[in-house]
């Protein structure tokens, strides 16, 4: 199977019920003037947010790594019009470029971005928990932490999703010393061990190629 035949695929469903979306395309031409890596989750997943927060009825959602803005349009389509999605991001730069799409989406009274190092601003957010959804979407190493924030920012029936667990089948290697690989590999383990959750791991492929996302439940 090859990624060209996966990109074509994606392609002829995309063409056919993703619709044209300008915002979302400015989005990823400000992300490329400004620099930024080319890593937003694929379009198709970007609806993939969009529908799993409209299905859990989310009013407040919380994004860690948010690049410029990409994912966090997706997740905050599906808000009401007083819900409100923070999303923390490390460099002040791409939160710049992250802020500007996120006003031409007029989105800005409902996102707001947070610039520092995840694991220093998720303390300041115990007071505005719980949150409905968590995307978790930053720097692999630290996802066991950002889980473990992300169940002591939740209630009972909160969705927690975590990209990138699969990172063209690096994962099922133990010996690995990537410490993307390593990163993923205990924060599967924890969840595993988690009592208070259900959970399950998608492998995808497509445009942006092997890859896979989990999604999580918290029961309690
Ligand atoms: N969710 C985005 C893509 C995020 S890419 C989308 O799909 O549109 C990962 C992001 O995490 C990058 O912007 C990176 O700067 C940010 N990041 C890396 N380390 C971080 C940290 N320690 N704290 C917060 N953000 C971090
Ligand atoms: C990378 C990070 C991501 O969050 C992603 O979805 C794809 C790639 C990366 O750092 O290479
Ligand atoms: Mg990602």
């Amino acid at each position: 199977m090859s990624l060209s035949l996966w990109a074509q695929v994606d392609r002829y469903f995309n063409q056919h019920i993703l619709h044209d979306d300008p915002i979302l395309d400015a989005t990823l031409k400000e992300s490329e003037t400004g620099g930024l890596p080319n890593i937003a989750v694929a379009p198709n997943h970007g609806m993939l947010l969009t529908l799993l927060a409209q299905i859990q009825g989310a009013r407040k959602i919380l994004e860690i790594g948010t690049l410029g803005g990409y994912s966090a349009i997706c997740l905050a389509r599906a808000l009401p019009k007083d819900g409100k999605l923070i999303t923390l991001e490390y460099s002040p730069e791409y939160a710049k470029v992250a802020r500007k799409n996120i006003d031409h989406a007029g989105l800005a009274s409902q996102i707001e971005v947070r610039v520092g190092e995840a694991i220093h601003t998720l303390p300041e957010l115990v007071s505005e928990a719980p949150f409905d959804l968590v995307f978790i979407d930053a720097d692999k190493p630290n996802n066991l932490p950002y889980f473990e924030w992300a169940i002591k920012l939740s209630r009972v029936g909160t969705l927690i999703i975590m990209d990138n667990v699969v990172r063209d089948g690096k994962v099922i290697n133990g010996n690995s010393d990537d410490a993307n690989v390593k990163g993923v590999r205990e924060f599967t383990e924890a969840v595993g061990r988690e009592k208070r959750v259900s959970a399950t791991a998608l492998q995808t492929v497509g445009e942006k190629g092997y890859d896979g996302l989990m999604l999580i439940r918290v029961n309690e």
